[in-house]
């Protein structure tokens, strides 16, 4: 039996296409496997917190320099950690907003990456913490970041969401693009519908 964290960055509603799909893919998943859990995180309408100077002082500094705030400000990380950490499978619906992710997903990845708890740092470097764990992120875009076209080097969410999940030591991540959204309907629909096939595949194999 698995816990699932289905998060959506989208502050659109119904008309996200990262947060049908990611909302779909979480569906067949739990028809298939009634016996997991499923929890939602949705940031795009439910954003944590930034850092704060008191996050900071609660993440770094010694136990007597503690005040009220501090406490309070890393009292919503320890929270979202653990409930990140007791979940075995993520599922991840992300739009690109200016060749990255929404600030609403940076400020939880930032509330989630923490030393000593999702990362460590030890006589060989960085080492993530986060071990045996699956993730599917399903991105959502305007424009095509293709591999091999032109704009391909200018897509910093595929590449970032990596890096940074494989950082804490999420790596068997896969990913799932409906792309060319803003390019006309005949492209969007198609696109959308090969990220559908695709989802209904991943999620027999997953
Ligand atoms: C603030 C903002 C920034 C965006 N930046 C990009 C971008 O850099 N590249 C792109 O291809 N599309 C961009 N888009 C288009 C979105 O990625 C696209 O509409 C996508 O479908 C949004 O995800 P959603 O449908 O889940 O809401 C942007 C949209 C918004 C609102």
């Amino acid at each position: 039996m698995s816990k699932i964290l289905v998060i959506t960055a989208s502050p659109r509603g119904e008309r996200s296409v990262s947060r049908a799909l990611s909302t779909q893919f979480a569906q067949l998943w739990a028809q298939q496997h009634p016996q997991d859990t499923v929890l939602l995180r949705d940031l795009g309408h439910h954003p944590v917190p930034h850092v704060t100077e008191p996050w900071v002082v609660g993440a770094f500094a010694p136990p007597e320099a503690q005040t009220p705030e501090s406490k309070a400000a890393i009292a919503v990380s320890d929270q979202l950690v653990d409930e990140f950490l007791s979940c075995d499978r993520f599922i991840l619906g992300v739009p690109m907003y200016n060749l990255n992710i929404p600030s609403t997903f940076k400020a939880y990845i930032d509330q989630i990456v923490r030393a000593g708890k999702t990362f460590a740092v030890g006589p060989n470097g960085y080492e993530g913490l986060v071990k045996g764990k699956k993730a599917v992120f399903i991105t959502s875009s305007g424009g095509s970041f293709a591999a091999g076209s032109p704009f391909a080097p200018f897509n910093f969410q595929e590449p970032y969401l990596r890096a940074i999940f494989g950082f804490i030591g999420v790596t068997d991540v896969q990913f799932i693009i409906a792309d060319s959204l803003n390019q006309g309907e005949d492209p969007a629909r198609l696109s959308r519908q090969k990220a559908e096939d695709a989802l209904k595949e991943l999620a027999t194999t997953w």
